[in-house]
């Protein structure tokens, strides 16, 4: 399996324990070395241009990483393309209008991510680590759901709020509250 934006691969051990063949891409040498020495199958590259051939895995996965790059479908479309058919893609992302959006601008983001980020600046005397417009971008849930019911290259299997309990999947099917209530999406698909 591939974990994109895997950072040091904090995953690496609970994909391992259930049987994987763990491999994990970061385009950020720093948070590839920050637990030391990356592992034997940490590559550095884009999740928008994966350095991975086509149909290479059964599993591709990714956590947290889809509202840090400026073009998201071309990194799930990506992800697809490395799956063989009949895999599997997990990506799940932060909503930008969830009270988490703006990460540590939070939560600013409402009044906009440029002023959330000047004013993050100048509270703190540097900008934030995830920075409006350069490595935190506004991804929603339509748009999410609209690209993975529209690829032709993968079948939605499940979208649902990857932290709430049960009870709460449904927000995803209320247009609006679903932006505010979700926090965080988790969509599955299959590669066709
Ligand atoms: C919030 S961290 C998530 C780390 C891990 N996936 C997790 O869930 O804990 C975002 C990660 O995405 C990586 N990242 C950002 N832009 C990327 C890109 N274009 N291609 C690959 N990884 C990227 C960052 O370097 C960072 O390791």
């Amino acid at each position: 399996m591939l974990d994109v934006g895997g950072g040091p691969g904090y995953f690496r051990e609970a994909f391992g324990r259930a049987g994987a063949r763990y491999v994990s891409v970061d385009s950020d040498l720093g948070e590839l070395s920050a637990r030391g020495r990356p592992e034997p199958g940490t590559v550095m590259g884009s999740g928008m241009a994966l350095p991975i051939r086509d149909e290479a895995v059964d599993v591709c996965y990714s956590s947290n990483v889809l509202e840090h790059v400026p073009d998201p479908w071309a990194m799930a479309e990506e992800m697809l393309r490395v799956t063989r058919p009949g895999g599997v893609v997990f990506l799940s992302f932060t909503v930008w209008l969830s009270p988490w959006g703006g990460h540590e601008t939070a939560p600013w983001h409402y009044l906009g991510g440029e002023a959330a980020a000047r004013r993050y600046a100048s509270r703190h005397g540097h900008d934030p680590k995830n920075r409006y417009g350069t490595s935190l971008f506004p991804v929603s849930v339509s748009d999410a759901l609209l690209w993975a019911r529209h690829t032709p290259n993968g079948e939605l299997l499940e979208a649902f709020p990857r932290y709430h309990p049960w009870w709460a999947r449904g927000v995803v099917r209320v247009p609006g509250l679903r932006e505010l209530a979700t926090w965080n999406l988790a969509v599955v698909l299959r590669r066709r």
